[in-house]
């Protein structure tokens, strides 16, 4: 999809018009359209209530053939999200009609008092998320065209309209990035491997941002122990990458790191086979970065003057059952020095991130350190799929976070991380087991209590994206599969630092 806005004249020509439309409020799309939308109504077949669709065919002479509406709903109970999932709608509908290029239409009195710029972003979102669709590789494969969409507000004071316009090109971008996230995190295990991220991540260098990929050598001379007791189950050779972002003016770093499972079968504490396919996403928090530095390639930042180098660290392996598995007792060292009892294999992903908490301590001394795991089943539990938890050691830090996400309609719900969670991850045959005992229930908690201690003093979150990086519903924007989670989010905490 390809987003650009434009004056009002200019859209109310095509193949097809849509404009959005609130309960209550007479439908603007400037005075081109007037007469056009004035005979739709006349009919009184225009609907506004919340994702409603109505079309108009045009006579041959009119300036454009055909009319659509999509309904926003009551002003008074629009938000972004609804914005965004109203534009995803629109997407739909000229997909359904098949046209290659369509016009988006909305007057400034159908947003009532939303943000300028967060309702250009909100609609560029939905029109680039909404169509989205994995291209699965198949015998015959038909390559679906790129749709063009000319964006167009109507009645802003021009400020407000170049509010407009930032927010609609912030959220193209945003939104092409979470789709590079999405392709990346739906790909099947053996299209997508270790040595594939780092493929995808070498893509992304250029400009500000440096892009390195280490394999096990680097990982065996740093002694990131941890780490290598997960990949000694599978052949695929692991990867460990750093993608470092330059900001113009720099007082210090802030490190996002990612679970790049690229498979979890378990490992030998191995899983259930129903559903396992499902662990082709235990690289979402690998995605999430790499989808936040596909962002920052694309300008994502606009002209705020960011005051931190951003690092991006990935640390992808599988977890299988290899001749050479690690097997449920052994004791690992990590980079930091710390003994870790590996009780159950399968709880591998606080090992691999263990490993590059301490990377970017090493290296970086960061400000803050975020890391993004699809980490527990017990957070699906716990919060489903249309929250992910948020916990760490600094408050400021989460209370950022959870405004960040927010913002970007991507809800993110604080958990205790307590003395008392980090107790239970003792063990009596190293400094640390790597899962807390049946008894102590908390298992999400558990895993954030074990990364606390390789975070240290630095001031750290952990987000456990298990439940949001798929199986939520559908909503117009989303329809299975990947989400893409944590990307606008991501963006969102960056702007506010
Ligand atoms: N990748 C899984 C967590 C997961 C589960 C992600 C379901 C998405 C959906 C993680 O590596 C894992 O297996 N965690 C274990 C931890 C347990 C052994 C303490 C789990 O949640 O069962
Ligand atoms: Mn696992
Ligand atoms: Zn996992």
């Amino acid at each position: 999809m390809k987003i650009r806005t434009v004056p009002a004249a200019a859209a109310s020509r095509g193949d097809l018009v849509v404009v959005l439309a609130a309960d209550g409020v007479d439908p603007d799309a400037g005075s081109k359209l007037q007469s056009a939308i004035a005979a739709a109504k006349g009919t009184g077949d225009v609907k506004a209530s919340f994702r409603a669709t109505s079309l108009f065919h045009q006579p041959a002479k009119a300036r454009c053939r055909r009319l659509g509406f999509v309904g926003l709903g009551k002003v008074a109970a629009l938000d972004t999200e609804r914005l965004r999932r109203a534009a995803a709608v629109a997407q739909a509908v000229a997909a359904q009609v098949g046209v290659e290029s369509f016009s988006l239409v909305v007057g400034a009195a159908s947003l009532g008092s939303l943000d300028r710029e967060a309702a250009g972003r909100a609609i560029a979102e939905g029109l680039a998320l909404g169509a989205y669709a994995y291209e699965a590789p198949r015998k015959d494969r038909k390559r679906p065209k790129a749709m063009v969409c000319s964006v167009a507000v109507v009645g802003l004071s021009k400020k407000d309209e170049r509010s407009f316009q930032r927010g609609a090109e912030l959220g193209a971008i945003a939104a092409a990035a979470t789709v590079f996230a999405r392709d990346l995190e739906n790909r099947p295990a053996n299209l997508c491997t270790p040595t594939d991220l780092g493929k995808a991540a070498r893509g992304l260098a250029g400009g500000r941002i440096r892009v390195r990929v280490f394999d096990d050598r680097a990982m065996a001379k740093w002694r990131m122990g941890a780490l290598l007791g997960v990949a000694r189950g599978s052949t695929e050779p692991p990867r460990f990458r750093e993608l470092h972002y330059r900001a113009p003016r720099r007082k210090g770093t802030v490190c996002v790191i990612g679970k790049g499972l690229t498979f979890d079968t378990g490992g030998i504490s191995i899983k259930p086979a129903a559903k396992m396919d499902e662990m082709r996403y235990d690289m979402c928090g690998a995605g999430a970065v790499l989808g936040l530095f596909h962002a920052l390639a694309n300008g994502a930042l606009g002209d705020h003057p960011l005051q931190y180098d951003v690092v991006g660290l990935v640390a992808a392996t599988e977890n299988c059952v290899g001749p050479d598995a690690q097997k449920p007792g052994d004791v690992v060292t990590a980079m930091d020095g710390h003994t870790i009892e590996v009780l159950n294999t399968d709880a591998e992903g606080r090992l691999v991130l263990a490993d590059a908490i301490c990377y970017a301590k090493k290296f970086h001394a960061p400000k803050q350190i975020v890391d993004l795991a699809t980490l527990t089943g017990a957070v699906v539990t716990a919060l489903g799929h249309e929250v992910a938890g948020v916990m760490g050691n600094d408050q400021k830090l989460i209370d950022a976070l959870v405004a960040a996400g927010k913002a970007a309609d991507e809800p993110l719900w604080q958990l205790p991380l307590w003395e008392v969670h980090k107790e239970q991850m003792k063990s009596k045959f190293a400094d640390l087991a790597n899962i807390n005992g049946g008894q102590h229930g908390n298992g999400s908690i558990a895993g954030g209590a074990f990364l606390s201690y390789f975070a240290g003093d630095t001031p750290w979150a952990h987000l456990d994206i298990a439940g949001t990086a798929y199986g939520g519903i559908a909503k117009d924007y989303y329809k299975h599969g990947a989400a893409g989670t944590a990307v606008r989010t991501l963006l969102h905490w960056l702007r506010s630092l």
